[in-house]
């Protein structure tokens, strides 16, 4: 696709830093989340009573008990939900409350009674007689994937991508690598835990407000649950204390059993999950085993390639299809595979259900290439980088992904040659082997690592996105688009390109809170695709009002509509020259309309489930990192020393912005890749790993001392906003350069005679393992 001559707007409201549009209120406390909102009079608490097993089949619950509990005014299992006990997103395969006598229990931690109370511990002392009042009979449960996996239990059939003949060119192959390894899952651990609020309207309506990604669909599933039409739900988010997908499905539990409690009771319900509950309620990032088996060159080129993923995407389906698919697609990250076998199996275990993590199995899939790759490189002696550089899609020739899609707009090499130059990789790396040779105990690691992030949702309908913008006669402007805030910055970014249409400062725009009665049928803000969806959609809605009053200003004027400019909240129409609320009024006064819906849908799009082919992404994302570690081989500790990035936002619509999302995810992605370890008793099934106490997430102090990020600011190609590119989940992968210097460090131990037996999460205990690991092999 050809860029138009002018694809960059002149410096203005776009493409410049300015703070987040909530900043100064998130550092006041005067930005308010659900919890925060006032409270209407009569308002009731909402809890759960947990499974207190793994697997078993429900005999009776005592609610009687509950109820008897002081201040509690109501409690209900699934029998008294007025519509279907339901709220699967894609398969309709997951309860709202575990069900009557006879039902399954799934996990331990699974929703079996609500109780609603006068005060919020009113509820919670009522939900935790759970373990009191539920009569089971209990089951043997499956809590490891592989153990599903030999029992061929899954939740959605298994996937299988290929190219050629994997098989006759592993055969063929002069080197093979096999390969048998994991990583880990992950806990969002969003600052506000799940909520909703649950306010009954007139006449059988029903408003929730509630912290959600996915408005519309907690509009359809409360609907759906209350057994009411879509009209009569208004589902409301004025932001989030983050989501990172944990909230794309998962607000639909919290929302539908608020929802019903309301309606039961006549009165407003909150549900808010205490963060304990939200760890054993919801589900996290999936962990994935792989194996491997890899044929190659004497460079290390990969010849032909076999992996079977096993995803643990717990005990109903949630989105582990797609994100079982978007690993697939991006086990190729940034390397040609002439012939490639992938099988994807999402197996079905008595855990919490996984679903939706920045990246969304792209990350999983990634890794595997990256893993092998690795290893390529230690068995062979050489450089990991001089590898990777080997397989590199090139342009216009070993360009096609194994899905079939041409890799268009191929920037890996200029990027990745920046980055090696200005981290200085090759002198480091002959630095870090000097140190080496001289340190017994300690011993430094180092990685560059690339990355290519698909860009779109896997499902080809989802890439779609509506708005609407309100011009008032004092010429501000209030915009609604369907995307959700979670601290990402998307309403800054649209209130620019708002701005930038009408030719106003940026403070004559506010974004509202996203509802489900302004804009209908939205998808969930997700896939990295906010600002590409909705800031067109806003775009659309903007050049509508722009365009009749271009046409107003023309007639009234006697100017051609090229002499009616826009510009610092001023136009120009020919030689009048008047404020935008001058023309405004003006054009108010001749009946012009001043708001418009607008709309967009990603083009040239395309996907068949069955071959597993086609054209899903509209472009690619690229960046690659250069991470530099120090561990302590005698307890497995270890330092982030150094890391630089060099990320591709396209032209960035706020680079201030762009840069805070990727050192998030980068620290959010080490955090994966390293410290964040998740532990079900062997036996019980309990997730032994439900709070900041049990699991670590990386703080400030793990930041790198030296911590350089740059944009790459080359503009998309493709027609996206105002030519910048999506910046949520790619920069995620970011870190895989960590986990592979540390393994770089562990293998200097055993005088890289070994390639390290480490899987993520590289946690101290398992660095400590792989070091005598390969001293032992050594
Ligand atoms: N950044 C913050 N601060 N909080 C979040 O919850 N979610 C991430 C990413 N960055 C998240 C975030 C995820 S998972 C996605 S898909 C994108 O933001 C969604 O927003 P966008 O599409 O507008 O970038
Ligand atoms: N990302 C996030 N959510 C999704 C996707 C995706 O690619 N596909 C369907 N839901
Ligand atoms: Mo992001 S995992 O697509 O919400």
């Amino acid at each position: 696709m050809n860029a138009p001559a002018h694809p960059l707007p002149a410096a203005g409201v776009v493409g410049r830093s300015r703070p987040h549009e909530s900043a100064a209120a998130h550092v006041a406390g005067s930005a308010p989340y659900t919890d925060d909102l006032p409270e209407l009079a009569g308002t009731l608490h909402a809890a759960l009573g947990l499974s207190p097993v793994a697997h078993g089949v429900l005999r009776s619950v005592d609610l009687e008990r509950v109820r008897a509990v002081p201040g509690v005014v109501d409690a209900f299992c699934a029998d008294a939900i007025p519509g279907e006990n339901q709220c699967g997103s894609l398969v309709k395969d997951e309860p709202i409350l575990a069900g009557g006598p006879g039902a399954v229990l799934r996990h331990l931690g699974q929703p079996v009674y609500a109780v609603v109370a006068t005060t919020r511990e009113a509820a919670r002392r009522a939900a935790a007689l759970a373990k009191e009042v539920i009569a089971f009979d209990a089951l043997p449960p499956v809590l490891d994937a592989m153990q599903a996996h030999a029992a061929g239990q899954y939740v959605v059939p298994p996937v299988r991508l290929a190219r050629g003949d994997a098989a006759a060119a592993l055969a063929a192959a002069p080197h093979r690598v096999e390969l048998d390894f994991g990583v880990g899952g992950q806990e969002h651990f969003y600052l506000e835990g799940q909520i909703a609020y649950a306010q009954p309207q007139e006449q059988g309506g029903m408003k929730v407000l509630c912290s959600t990604q996915h408005p519309s669909e907690m509009q359809h599933l409360v609907a759906h649950a209350l057994h009411r039409p879509s009209h009569a739900v208004q589902v409301e988010c004025r932001r989030m204390g983050g989501g990172f997908g944990g909230k794309e499905s998962q607000s639909a539990l919290p929302a539908c059993v608020a929802a019903v409690a309301a309606v039961r009771s006549g009165r407003p319900v909150k549900l808010r999950l205490d963060r304990d509950d939200d760890f054993l309620v919801t589900g996290r990032r999936h962990g994935f085993r792989y194996q491997l088996a890899l044929g190659h060159d004497v460079d290390g080129r990969v010849l032909g390639a076999e992996v079977t993923m096993v995803s643990n995407a717990g005990h109903s389906a949630d989105l582990s299809g797609p994100v079982m698919t978007r690993a697939l697609c991006h086990f190729d990250n940034c390397y040609w595979l002439p012939d490639v076998a992938m099988q994807g199996y999402a197996a079905r275990t008595n855990t919490q259900s996984n679903t939706a993590f920045r990246g969304f199995g792209g990350p999983q899939g990634a890794f595997a290439i990256e893993y092998a790759l690795d290893s390529v490189a230690r068995r062979l002696g050489r450089d990991a980088l001089a590898v990777r550089h080997a397989n590199f899609y090139g342009v216009g020739e070993r360009d096609l992904t194994p899905y079939g899609q041409r890799v268009e707009d191929n920037i890996v090499v200029p990027l990745v040659d920046e980055l090696a130059a200005s981290s200085d990789y090759a002198a480091r790396r002959e630095a870090v082997a000097a140190f080496n040779a001289t340190s017994p105990v300690l011993k430094k690691g180092l990685a560059l690592t690339p990355l290519k992030f698909g860009i779109s949702f896997n499902v080809v309908h989802l890439n779609q996105a509506g708005a609407l913008v309100n011009v008032y006669l004092d010429g501000s402007v209030l915009v609604n688009h369907g995307g959700t805030e979670m601290g990402q910055g998307l309403n800054t970014k649209v209130a620019q390109v708002v701005a930038h249409e009408l030719g106003l400062p940026f403070e004559a725009v506010r974004v509202t809170a996203t509802d489900t009665h302004k804009v209908a049928n939205t998808s969930a803000t997700a896939a990295s695709t906010g600002s590409d969806l909705n800031g067109k959609a806003a775009q659309d809605a903007a050049r509508r009002i722009r365009e009749r009053l271009v046409a107003f200003a023309a007639r009234r004027w006697g100017v051609a509509a090229e002499d009616v400019l826009f510009a610092d909240g001023r136009v120009q129409a020919g030689a009048e020259a008047m404020s935008f609320a001058e023309l405004c009024n003006a054009a108010y006064l001749e009946r012009v309309q001043l708001w418009s819906e607008g709309f967009y849908a990603t083009p040239g799009l395309s996907w068949d489930r069955q071959t597993m082919s086609g054209k899903p992404f509209y472009y690619f994302a690229w960046g690659a990192a250069c991470s530099e570690v120090l561990v302590d081989t005698l307890t497995g500790e270890w330092r982030l020393l150094r890391a630089d990035v060099l990320h591709d936002v396209g032209a960035s619509l706020n680079p201030a912005l762009d840069i805070g999302q990727v050192e998030g995810a980068f620290v959010q992605g080490m955090g994966w890749m390293t410290m964040e370890e998740l532990v079900w008793h062997p036996k019980t099934g309990l997730l032994a790993t439900h709070a900041p106490s049990t699991y670590k997430i990386p703080t400030a102090n793990d930041l790198p001392p030296e911590f350089h990020v740059r944009l790459f600011g080359r503009p998309n190609p493709q027609d996206s906003i105002h030519r910048s590119k999506a910046v949520g989940e790619p920069p995620l992968l970011l870190p895989f350069s960590v986990f592979f210097a540390i393994r770089d460090a562990v293998s200097a131990a055993g005088g890289h005679r070994v390639d390290p037996p480490l899987s993520a999460p590289a946690t101290s205990e398992a660095i400590l393992a792989a070091v005598q690991a390969v001293r032992g092999a050594a």
